[in-house]
């Protein structure tokens, strides 16, 4: 068995070798400060944390969120009634553009892009939706010490409007009357996680346009190795949905990449997205 860690009844298994755990036997309602303690370094040890069977109302789903940090809104999606932290991530029957069906971490062309995100299934396709997470700090690590030392000098410039290209997120966005001017960040190629000091690849396909002071057509070899480099098979984890999983990533660190293969049925799950700081 693949316990590697356990507090009271809470126990962690890993779900593959480099990314993602399963954590059992927790109520996310009634969490102790040394719950979450012990939640929050499951996050940092697996980058994503998935729970099962989390039934959890609105106002449970924004209060757990709240003990791991700052609940914020969405740059380009209006929240759910009542509650502007919670987002509705929704493909419907007769849609076939899922919701950041695209590599990416959170909007990563915010000037402070999100530490974390939680996601909570609500309803799931009978086969498919599978999310992919890939680890940043081992695909990082695997790269030689010469392309390592060249990627400690280079920033990415980060859009908004690249991922309207990938048609996920944004261009659905556009749609609804919400924010709709494209964003910009530049951000370090690789940043130092400010809680494990770990460095990882911090540009994604979805929001990486160029490096600072590169043109497009300069950076675009570089970022093609990047990007195929990123999401390798062994840096990645799979996870299957239930209604009431929950999966809490750690944008810093991970990827992830929701798998758009179940057209003609409905999956709907509600989101929270936590504040974070400047990449460094
Ligand atoms: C997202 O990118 O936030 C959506 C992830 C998912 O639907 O699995």
């Amino acid at each position: 068995m693949a316990t590697i860690m356990q507090n009271g009844h809470l126990e962690v298994k890993k779900i593959s070798g480099s990314i993602g755990a399963e954590v059992h036997g927790v109520d996310l309602r009634n969490l102790d400060e040394s719950k979450i303690k012990y939640i929050r370094q499951a996050l940092l040890d697996n980058k994503v944390v998935f729970f099962r069977d989390q039934d959890l109302s609105s106002e449970q789903f924004l209060k757990f969120s709240a003990q791991f940090g700052q609940p914020i809104e969405y740059p380009f999606v209006k929240g759910i009634d009542n509650f502007p932290h919670i987002i509705h991530v929704l493909k419907r029957e007769h849609e076939t553009t899922n919701f950041g069906g695209v590599w990416h971490c959170d909007t990563l062309y915010l000037d402070e892009p999100p530490m974390g995100t939680i996601l909570l299934a609500k309803e799931i396709p009978p086969h498919g939706g599978d999310t992919l997470f890939a680890n940043q700090v081992a695909a990082y690590d695997a790269l030689s010490d010469g392309l390592k030392a060249t990627l400690s000098t280079l920033t990415g410039v980060n859009t908004s409007a690249k991922a309207d290209a990938s048609k996920t997120r944004e261009d659905r966005i556009k749609d609804s009357g919400h924010k709709t001017e494209d964003l910009v960040s530049y951000h370090p190629a690789v940043r130092t996680h400010p809680e494990t000091g770990r460095k990882s690849l911090y540009v994604n396909t979805a929001h990486t346009e160029r490096f600072d002071g590169w043109t497009k057509e300069e950076s675009a070899p570089l970022l093609q190795f990047l990007f195929e480099h990123q999401v390798k098979p062994e840096f990645t984890c799979r996870f299957r949905w239930e209604p009431g999983s929950i999966a809490f990533w750690d944008n810093r660190a991970a990827l992830h990449n929701p798998i758009n293969d179940y057209h003609g049925h409905k999956r709907s799950m509600h989101r929270i997205t936590l504040a974070g700081d400047k990449p460094r």
